[in-house]
């Protein structure tokens, strides 16, 4: 039996650089993982892939990324047995915070470990990418640049720790559905993704917070004004700064102390229908 965490993340920035070919866009985004985690439980059976998620309502079939990511590695690896695993949710779904490819990216890393596969983490990434353009971000964690369609990685000094509010306003955005807004109505500013990056590498928190900016928080904005609330909410109760989390709609806040953060989502719960969680950052996988 393996036990694997399926980290959230959150995107400090996000710009979009154009359309691809292949009909994704081009995309320029520092990623940053967070303590919170969904937790996979994967147990050898004698075959097939069965699944169960303590979260009614989401599909435990081959629908689930996690279904799917098994699959894949099966298949690719020529594995003849099968998995059972049980999926533990505790990243909200639908939410900007890569939940599904979390989880993904665990039961990669979970059979690769349950039937010792072997396989390079480069290798892991590869199939991960197959499957979901965040995946091999999920895979790797910590705080990263990723371009491409968001697969392609390089690591960049950690982000100094620091807690996070997480507000989900009790909407749902697809993602498809954000990137194609875009193309209709493209904002004109974009992330200052060099500045951000030499900010980091100075362990300057105070200059990233400055810098944090999303493209496609304008067009998520426009559909959900309540984003727009959450935001100012964040900072009225003591975020260094508040933003969306990649298409949304979930709205985090950066806290220099735990009090703060602790208190900033006391005041959400009290004062909002969001579905409210306290965090903080973490490194990058195999680190706290
Ligand atoms: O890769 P993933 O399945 O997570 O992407 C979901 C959808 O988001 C894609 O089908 C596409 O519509 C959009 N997308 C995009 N450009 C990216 C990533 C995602 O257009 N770089």
């Amino acid at each position: 039996m393996v036990t694997i965490l399926g980290r959230a993340k959150i995107n400090l920035t996000l710009d979009i650089l154009g359309l691809r070919d292949d009909g994704y866009h081009e995309i320029a985004t520092v990623m940053q993982s967070l303590a919170l985690a969904d937790t996979l439980t994967l147990t050898r059976q004698e075959e097939g892939i069965t699944l169960t998620v303590d979260l009614p309502g989401l599909e435990a079939d081959e629908r689930n990324l996690a279904h799917r990511a098994a699959a894949l590695i099966m298949n690719e690896c020529g594995v003849r047995n099968g998995v059972h695993i049980a999926i533990t949710k505790r990243i909200p779904v639908a939410a900007g915070l890569a939940g599904g490819s979390a989880d993904a990216a665990a039961a990669l890393r979970g059979m690769n470990e349950l039937y010792e596969l072997g396989l390079s983490d480069e290798c892991l990434c590869d199939l991960g990418a197959k499957l979901g353009s965040d995946i091999p971000f999920s895979l790797m964690g910590g705080t990263v640049l990723a371009t491409g369609r968001g697969e392609a990685l390089q690591s960049l000094t950690d982000f100094p720790q620091t807690f996070v509010v997480l507000a989900k306003p009790p909407v749902a955005v697809s993602t498809p559905w954000a990137y194609r807004s875009y193309d209709a109505h493209p904002p004109e500013y974009h992330p200052d993704n060099a500045a951000f990056i030499e900010a980091l590498a100075r362990g300057d928190r105070e200059s990233c917070a400055q810098l944090i900016s999303n493209v496609l928080e304008p067009v998520t904005e426009a559909a959900h004004p309540v984003i727009g609330d959450y935001r100012v909410r964040m900072l009225t109760h003591g975020a260094i700064c508040a933003m969306m989390s990649g298409s949304g709609p979930t709205v985090f806040g950066l806290f220099a102390d735990e009090r703060t953060a602790a208190d900033a989502a006391e005041a959400f719960r009290r004062e909002t229908d969001a579905a409210v969680y306290l965090t903080r950052t973490a490194g990058r996988y195999g680190q706290q």
